[in-house]
């Protein structure tokens, strides 16, 4: 691809106009083939972060994304398949739960997922830290997983929808990631490729969020949903709030714990509640139930009766997990996974009612101590993490343990005074706020 043709179409998105769909399929195929001048490549990618592009001309980017590598194709059942994505919470750990839970409801989950890159930890860093867990699989083998087992958790790799591995590469050094068509392209190519019928996103929105208010999350859940409706995918957005941490555990080996414990049928009600209504409604759009009571019954079901524990524990063995350690990981999952044997108990000075806790100096700390990355090439530190003890709305006494902190290297005087001034506590009890802030559904008529 010559740099001619890429500034025919930098021309057209500086003019507002349609992209010629030959020519950006011709240069997202030389992307996906490293076959383009990272410089040209980088001039679009500032002319769509600077000016945009249109619902049409981010459905045929998507499009041409997802067709730049491999595509999971399912002969049996197509309509069954199914995935979710989050934009990334604080203690966000969902999918551990939700790809063996909707598998034990029979639906398959060809779930790829990230690593962490930013102040919230990633699904893969999280699974790592079960001893044995390979996430590296082929589109080969992610089917084979779904197909024995009904779902698979694998870390994005360039088989699938490489194009999106440069672009994003180039958006991280040259400042345009946060454009609402550049997110859509790259998040919904890949969750295309994966061959869905159903997908659920879960936009978060607050201070430790991505997007920070209401009208930014519902804009890109919009762009995301039209798009992926377009590619033919049934699609709902969950706008929820992401001020709070989630559930109990932050951190990657602490929320695998938090996860079992949910998968165990106990666990943390936030926890709980959030992996109820993602699951439930992918039940509802793959038509497995008519309604969304029906949707949280049937999950409620199978984390009660060990069935998605069933299948969480199959996963790690079809993903290397021994057999052995697999058992133990879902009977003690403290038996198993890498725990600190430093921590700091945060004690209130107050008595009264937990009405907030700042997530964003949690996962911040939590971050410079290994529990996440600042560069790509940083090694995870899995023990690293919190577990928050009062929650949200809870009554709380003066000289009452709220929070441990679990590290490998001491926490510094200025890092544990921010840690003990990121709990609010108020005289009244506010009950805590449903996570739930709106949904956004695909258009009418499709
Ligand atoms: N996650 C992605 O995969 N892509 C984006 O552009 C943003 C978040």
């Amino acid at each position: 691809m010559n740099s001619e043709d890429v500034s025919i179409l930098c021309d057209a998105v500086i003019n507002s106009e349609p992209m010629d769909e030959i020519l950006l399929s011709k240069f997202i195929a030389a992307v996906a083939s490293r076959n383009v001048e990272v410089s040209a490549a980088e001039s679009w990618l500032k002319a769509v972060h600077k000016h945009g592009i249109s619902a049409q001309d981010t459905i045929t980017l998507t499009n041409e994304m997802m067709n730049s590598g491999s595509i999971l194709t399912w002969e049996k059942e197509p309509h069954l398949v199914v995935d979710k994505h989050s934009t990334g919470g604080v203690g966000d750990k969902m999918s551990l739960m939700l790809a063996p839970a909707l598998a034990a409801c029979g639906l398959k989950v060809p779930m790829l997922a990230g690593r962490g890159l930013g102040h919230t930890g990633g699904t893969i860093d999280k699974l790592e830290s079960i001893p044995g867990f390979n996430c590296n699989l082929t589109p080969q083998q992610m089917q084979d997983s779904v197909q024995q087992i009904g779902c698979c958790i694998a870390a994005q790799n360039d088989a699938i929808a490489p194009a999106d591995g440069l672009l994003y590469a180039i958006r991280d050094v040259t400042q345009t990631i946060d454009s609402i068509p550049l997110i859509t392209a790259s998040i919904i190519s890949k969750k295309a490729a994966e061959g869905l019928h159903s997908l659920v996103l879960d936009v978060k929105c607050g201070s430790a969020a991505f997007m920070k208010t209401e009208q930014d999350a519902i804009q890109l859940a919009q762009s995301m949903v039209a798009v992926a409706s377009g590619l033919g995918i049934k699609c709902q957005a969950q706008i929820t709030s992401m001020d709070n941490p989630i559930g109990s555990h932050i951190g990657n080996s602490l929320e695998v714990i938090e996860s079992i414990e949910v998968l165990q049928g106990k666990g943390h009600e936030d926890t709980r509640n959030l992996v109820i209504m993602q699951a439930s409604s992918l039940l509802l759009l793959s038509n497995v139930v008519e309604t969304t009571a029906e949707g949280d019954a049937m999950v409620s079901q199978v984390l009660g009766d060990g069935s998605a524990l069933n299948k969480f524990e199959q996963m790690c063995i079809c993903q290397g997990v021994s057999i052995e350690t697999a058992s133990m990981l879902c009977k003690n999952p403290y038996d198993v996974l890498p725990i600190s044997s430093a921590k700091i108990e945060f004690i209130s000075t107050e008595k009264g009612y937990v009405s907030s806790i700042n997530s964003l100096n949690l996962a911040d700390i939590a971050r410079k101590h290994g529990a996440g990355r600042f560069d790509i090439e940083d090694i995870i530190v899995p023990e690293v993490g919190f577990i928050i003890i009062k929650n949200i709305g809870e009554k709380i006494d003066s000289g009452q343990c709220w929070m441990e902190f679990h590290y490998t290297t001491e926490p510094t005087d200025e890092e544990i005074s921010l840690l003990n001034s990121s709990i609010t506590i108020s005289q009244h009890q506010n009950p805590p706020q449903p996570r739930l802030i709106t949904v956004v559904d695909e258009p009418r008529g499709k």
